[in-house]
């Protein structure tokens, strides 16, 4: 039970790894705000009463103010948030769109950096410190090729990382992400479509392909970061500042 009467507020955790921190956080004692743009509710209603659901658009800025505000309600102040809505998309650098582009950091930048901001004010506030959990990928410590915009938005992501983590410790606020490799979840299969299309291959190919690459011999599943997440959103991480921890079977060192 270490996040034992502990506020949590997940995004994007309808589905996929957010939902998998969500059961991760209620079997550590905590009491976890499930935000989504769809299916938040739902979600919620099946991880029983210590789990609240709501809808939020982590690009509308009255979306996260009314969010932050309900969920502070709902749990008595805020502990930890875990940024990990995002989108992917992929073409070649000269198919990119303004608006693949505009969506993707729309989401996955500023809908990192505002939230985090909206709930770090509330931490501040409630003068009890706070973590703060930014979802990387091994996708933004390099580049590639098919990959640009998505990459240099989680590049990004890792960046204000760094920032936010200097400048919020001497709030008691811990704000470090985690960077994975090849998660087994939705995403991954609009991800492997996607290849399909541009890399003329049949459906399925690339994932297994990127499963076999995988150091550790598979692609992860969704339960094999929330150890991570728990840790850092624990007492156990009061000493870590500031840092992108690569939870990915192997594929990435730095
Ligand atoms: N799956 C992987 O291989 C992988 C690898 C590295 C990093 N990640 C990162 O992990 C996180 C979770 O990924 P996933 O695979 O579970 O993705 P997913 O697509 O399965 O889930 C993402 C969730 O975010 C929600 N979302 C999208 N836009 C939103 C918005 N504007 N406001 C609120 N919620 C919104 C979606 O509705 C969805 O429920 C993401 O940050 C992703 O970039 C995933």
């Amino acid at each position: 039970m270490r996040l034992d009467g502990k506020t949590a507020l997940i995004t994007g955790a309808a589905r996929g790894i957010g939902l998998a921190f969500a059961r991760a956080y209620l079997a550590e004692g905590a009491q976890v705000a499930i935000a989504d743009v769809s299916g938040a509710e739902a979600a919620a209603q099946t991880l029983g009463e210590k789990a609240f659901g709501l809808t939020m658009d982590v690009t509308d800025p009255a979306s996260i103010e009314a969010g932050v505000a309900a969920v502070a309600e709902w749990g008595g102040g805020i502990d930890i948030l875990l940024n990990n809505a995002a989108v992917f998309d992929l073409a070649p650098i000269v198919e990119i769109t303004r608006e693949s582009y505009d969506r993707i950091f729309s989401v996955n930048v500023a809908g990192t950096l505002f939230p985090l901001q909206a709930v770090a004010k509330r931490m501040i506030a409630q003068r009890r410190g706070g973590k703060i959990i930014n979802m990387a990928s091994q996708a933004g410590r390099r580049g590639e090729a098919l990959v640009a915009v998505y990459c240099a938005s989680k590049a990004a992501v890792i960046s204000l990382t760094q920032s936010a983590g200097l400048d919020l410790i001497k709030h008691g606020i811990n704000v470090n992400g985690i960077a994975p490799g090849v998660i087994d979840t939705p995403m991954w299969g609009e991800v492997d479509a996607l290849f399909a299309k541009y890399e003329h291959k049949p459906l399925g190919q690339k994932k297994r392909e990127v499963g076999l690459a995988v150091p550790f011999g598979r692609m992860g599943m969704p339960e094999d970061l929330t150890g991570a997440a728990v840790f850092l959103a624990s007492s156990e991480a009061d000493y870590i500042v500031a840092q992108t921890l690569n939870v990915d079977g192997g594929n990435w060192m730095s």
